[in-house]
């Protein structure tokens, strides 16, 4: 074969953009998924049966089905329904952030749920009610122990965004699509891309164990 590594050099600008969009997307996914997710956590462990039978049904309906398949709803379906056609990008960031939410959902519960139940007895007892204690006894506790889940849902995250490149938001992989089509260097380009994945994924990994130490600094538990 006869490779063609200054096809890399040429397009590396138009592959660091896209990965800027592919970072941008993610955080904008993963950020509103966070805020989704904490109000479901929550949901699932309410002694309301109907608010946790909601929270439920969203984690079940979103994690039981593919992401991809999400995507093409939110593009393609809800346009049909709504009558007029939803960008790219809002579809993208829609999707991704209603799917991030529910994986992040159960990050929230199983964090709290870790929490000896004593906490919660012993705020009660002392007065609070049960939304104070979660929101200064129980959920500053449980903060700490999601920080690793949650970079793993970053990651996960940043990995599955190339899944927009489907609808022809231009990320990282998408990026890579139309460069191939213009050049034909398929292995130069895909290397390429994957390699920069990789750096991106390993970098978050580095800044979530940081964090992680900076946060269990003189505790314990
Ligand atoms: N690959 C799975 C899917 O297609 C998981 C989606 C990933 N989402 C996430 N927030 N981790 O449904």
């Amino acid at each position: 074969v006869d490779l063609n590594l200054s096809i890399i050099t040429d397009n590396l600008p138009l592959l660091l953009k896209g990965a800027g969009v592919t970072l941008e997307i993610t955080a904008l996914a993963v950020g509103l998924g966070l805020l989704i997710g904490m109000f479901v956590g929550v949901a699932r462990l309410a002694n309301n049966r109907l608010i946790r039978g909601l929270a439920a049904v969203y984690v079940d309906c979103i994690r039981g089905t593919p992401l991809l398949v999400q995507i093409f709803i939110v593009y393609f379906a809800l346009p049909q329904l709504i009558g007029h056609r939803i960008d790219p990008f809002m579809a993208a960031v829609g999707a991704c952030s209603i799917n991030s939410g529910a994986y992040v959902a159960e990050i929230f519960r199983a964090g709290i749920q870790s929490i000896d139940k004593g906490q919660m007895e012993a705020s009660r007892a002392l007065g609070l009610s049960w939304f104070k204690a979660m929101r200064f006894v129980i959920m500053p506790q449980a903060f700490k122990r999601i920080i690793p889940p949650l970079g793993n849902e970053f990651i996960a995250m940043l990995k599955d965004s190339s899944l927009v490149s489907v609808i022809g938001f231009e990320e990282l992989t998408r990026t890579g699509q139309l460069i191939i089509s213009r050049t034909y260097a398929s292995f130069e380009i895909w290397t390429a891309v994957a390699i920069i994945y990789l750096v991106m994924t390993i970098a978050i990994s580095r800044l979530v164990a940081l964090l992680e130490k900076r946060f269990n600094k003189g505790r314990k538990n």
